[in-house]
């Protein structure tokens, strides 16, 4: 085909479905006599249930059950860890004794006929506790309290401390980002039905395939009598990647009760049981010579992690490679706070290492008294020096160099404040964004029917970013079937196992099973019409070519369901198992934003007024959802740049603004009035056929740094401490 499907902007398949409410979420199964499940959660960040007053509960319209740490069946805990596909981020069950380690933890569930019921009788459930004092609220109070664990994925070479002293320039701050609250609309959700020793659920999940290896550790039953359903999901960015404790009293619950069990984990405690990104403290050591080439690059961080599991974010993955740098320090540590466990959050490590990294650069490049973006081109590295491997693409020059066109870098007045217009002083601030490419092993089944139609199953899923429909364009571009033909499940485990929706993999990894599975039941059509009463019977099936739908061979084309309704077959039919990526290259995604912000100092307002990104993710399969996801990420950064922050109370570690009025994320007025995307579009062959590496979580990271970036150039108030609220410019 001429005109390739490709790199096209089809609209999302899905969309009428979801936008009609013809798509069913997981709180929209209902199966027959279902009952409701509604938490009790603790009013303490730490110490021990005492004692739980049930009788006005028990006697409470409708009750059926209610499950504590005294009643409860004995299950089993899941190794967290991703290779066997099991993973969970808080490895502590629900009810599993009378510790309490966060507010907001699971202390004991109510089980009644009808919602009202359940919530009414949770309401009734009085928890005594014996508290302790000693409840650690904050990074500081952790740090303070216990000091810090060492980290993985950390780095070093050459001589760090070493080339930092002495050198020509030099800088030496400290970096903090607060909790960060995922809040995607849909709330989590489990409906739980037992068969037997059969197990079916329907979840709002980022990773049906791993939830089903946890649940099979857990109750102790083989992964084969448990199916896990997620068809549609209203967004997890991250919080819905691994299994949290709700799915695991849903499923109890249903067991015990002889019930299919509902149970939605309610907005307030989305801020204590379902993760978060955690709280951060960043310490940045960064040394060039004269001419401003850097020499010394020290990223260390410590970021908050829940008592019960250890959670690393990985502040500086991208610092180990963005940058030459021959003297170069990473490492990560942690402490413990009385938080629920945290998770990843869109670009784990990189966002708010990046707002570190990326504050820092800028702040290198005044020191050195270079211009940021050509400091940045003066030191960008040309090969992964971490790993010491070539990239296997990089087109980060030419991404910094087309947006700063764009945005008419070049016109920007230095000097601090100097840019006006009427009230407001205009902030020009760039940074550069990056991500790693990754690519797992899938498997995919397409099936060419005699109805004329293909159908594709996979149970990676569809997190809202567009998997169904360029699942269908894959099809579509080998077969030459349009659309409407391609019939597209995802997010059933009862279909070929498929990645966890996350870490931007999921198009990397999807398309080379789907593709290799259509190329496999093309092969099986061809071996129909090749047999002895096929359409090509004498025909060598290698010259067989299958393009609009059709076999031809020497000019001459039969349609291939005409080939199969000939034979009386339903289909044709193939199953491709790929695998993941290889290590001869370093696989990353690349780009820069450049952000103008208005301050107003009369009224005290700020605003993002401007951003022309740049995006260099490899080969773009659709147009369209590839655009949404750097729009949607870069909404999110401004999020991050100026608003978002889970406060937690520090005399108790309460998180205080745990609703979506409080907590606050950017509204439409928010909204930068122009955004100017640019998809460079080179497709990277070493890493799949399609070219593609990517896209969804890039474009957050680097975000809040060209946002504080501008701030600085603006004010001449450097924030190191995000958000960026109006008060800190006072
Ligand atoms: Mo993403 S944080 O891997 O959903």
């Amino acid at each position: 085909m001429s005109d390739s499907i490709i790199g096209a902007g089809p609209k999302r398949i899905d969309g009428q479905r979801k936008v009609t409410g013809e798509a069913p979420y997981a709180a929209d199964h209902h199966p027959d006599n279902m009952a409701y499940g509604y938490g009790i959660f603790s009013t303490i960040a730490r110490g021990t249930v005492t004692g739980l007053e049930l009788d006005a509960a028990r006697q409470s319209p409708g009750v059926i059950d209610i499950f504590h740490h005294g009643h409860f069946p004995e299950l089993h805990r899941s190794p967290a860890s991703m290779p066997q596909g099991n993973k969970v981020e808080e490895t502590r069950l629900p009810f599993e004794d009378n510790h309490v380690h966060y507010e907001g933890q699971f202390v004991a569930l109510v089980v009644a006929d009808t919602f009202e019921n359940a919530r009414a009788a949770a309401r009734k459930v009085v928890v005594s506790y014996q508290a302790d004092d000693n409840a650690i609220a904050n990074l500081d109070q952790g740090v303070k309290a216990h000091g810090t664990k060492k980290g993985g994925d950390n780095h070093e070479r050459g001589d760090a401390a070493g080339s930092f002293d002495g050198a020509a320039h030099s800088i030496d701050v400290t970096y903090t980002t607060p909790v960060e609250t995922h809040n995607p609309m849909e709330m989590h959700a489990s409906v739980a039905s037992w068969e037997g020793d059969r197990l079916t659920i329907y979840e709002s999940s980022q990773g049906v395939v791993q939830q089903r290896g946890a649940l099979s550790k857990i109750f102790g039953i083989p992964q084969e009598h448990i199916r896990v359903e997620s068809p549609f999901i209203g967004s997890g960015f991250g919080s819905k990647l691994w299994m949290w404790p709700h799915a695991v009293a849903a499923s109890a619950a249903a067991r015990e009760t002889g019930r299919p069990v509902q149970l939605v984990v309610p907005r307030e405690q989305m801020f204590t049981t379902t993760g978060h990104r955690p709280e951060t403290r960043q310490r940045m050591r960064l040394a060039t010579d004269d001419s401003g080439r850097l020499v010394s690059l020290r990223h260390e961080s410590i970021n908050t992690t829940s008592f019960t599991d250890q959670y690393v974010e990985t502040c500086g993955s991208v610092t180990k490679s963005l940058y030459s740098c021959p003297n170069l320090l990473v490492s990560h540590e942690t402490t413990q706070v009385n938080r629920g466990t945290p998770t990843s959050m869109r670009a784990p490590g990189a966002a708010p290492g990046l707002f570190a990294l990326e504050s820092a650069i800028d702040e290198m490049a005044h020191e050195a008294g270079v211009d940021p973006l050509e400091f940045r081109l003066n030191n960008y590295a040309d090969r992964d020096e971490s790993q010491d491997l070539d990239f296997s693409s990089n087109h980060i020059r030419e991404a910094t160099q087309k947006a700063a066109e764009q945005f008419g870098w070049h016109d920007r007045n230095p000097e601090i404040g100097s840019m006006r217009e009427g009230h407001e002083i205009i902030g020009y601030g760039m940074a550069a964004c990056n991500w790693e490419a990754i690519k797992r092993e899938c498997e995919a089944r397409v099936s060419l029917r005699a109805d004329g139609t293909a159908h594709v199953t996979c149970a990676t899923q569809d997190i809202g970013t567009g998997t169904y429909t360029i699942v269908a364009q894959t099809v579509s571009d080998i077969t030459g079937l349009p659309l409407e033909k391609i019939t597209v499940r995802l997010g059933d485990t009862s279909y070929p196992a498929g990645p966890v929706s996350g870490g931007s993999w999921t198009t990397a990894t999807t398309l080379p099973a789907v593709a290799a599975a259509t190329r496999e039941a093309i092969e099986e059509l061809k071996g129909y019409a090749t047999s002895k009463k096929g359409d090509f019977a004498d025909v060598d099936s290698d010259s067989l070519t299958f393009e609009n739908g059709q076999l031809t061979h020497d000019g001459q084309g039969v349609d291939y369901v005409d080939v199969l309704k000939g034979q009386r077959l339903a289909s044709a039919d193939g199953h491709a198992h790929t695998q993941g990526a290889d290590d001869r290259y370093s696989y990353r995604s690349f780009g820069a934003h450049f952000v103008e912000v208005r301050w107003d100092p009369g009224i005290s307002n700020l605003r993002v007024s401007r951003v022309v990104s740049a995006i260099d993710v490899g080969r773009v399969i659709n147009s369209m959802t590839a655009r949404n996801q750097v729009e949607g990420a870069i909404v999110m950064g401004l999020g991050m740049a100026h608003f978002e922050a889970t406060d937690y109370d520090a005399r108790n570690a309460r998180p205080v603004n745990n609703n979506y009025a409080e907590y606050v994320v950017p509204v439409h007025a928010d909204q930068p009035p122009e955004v100017d995307v640019i998809l460079l579009d080179y497709p990277d062959l070493e890493f799949n056929e399609f070219g593609a590496r990517g896209i969804g979580e890039i474009g957050i990271t680097g975000m809040a740094a060209a946002v504080a970036n501008a701030v600085y150039h603006a004010t001449g108030k450097r924030i190191r401490d995000l958000p960026i609220f109006k008060e800190k410019l006072m």
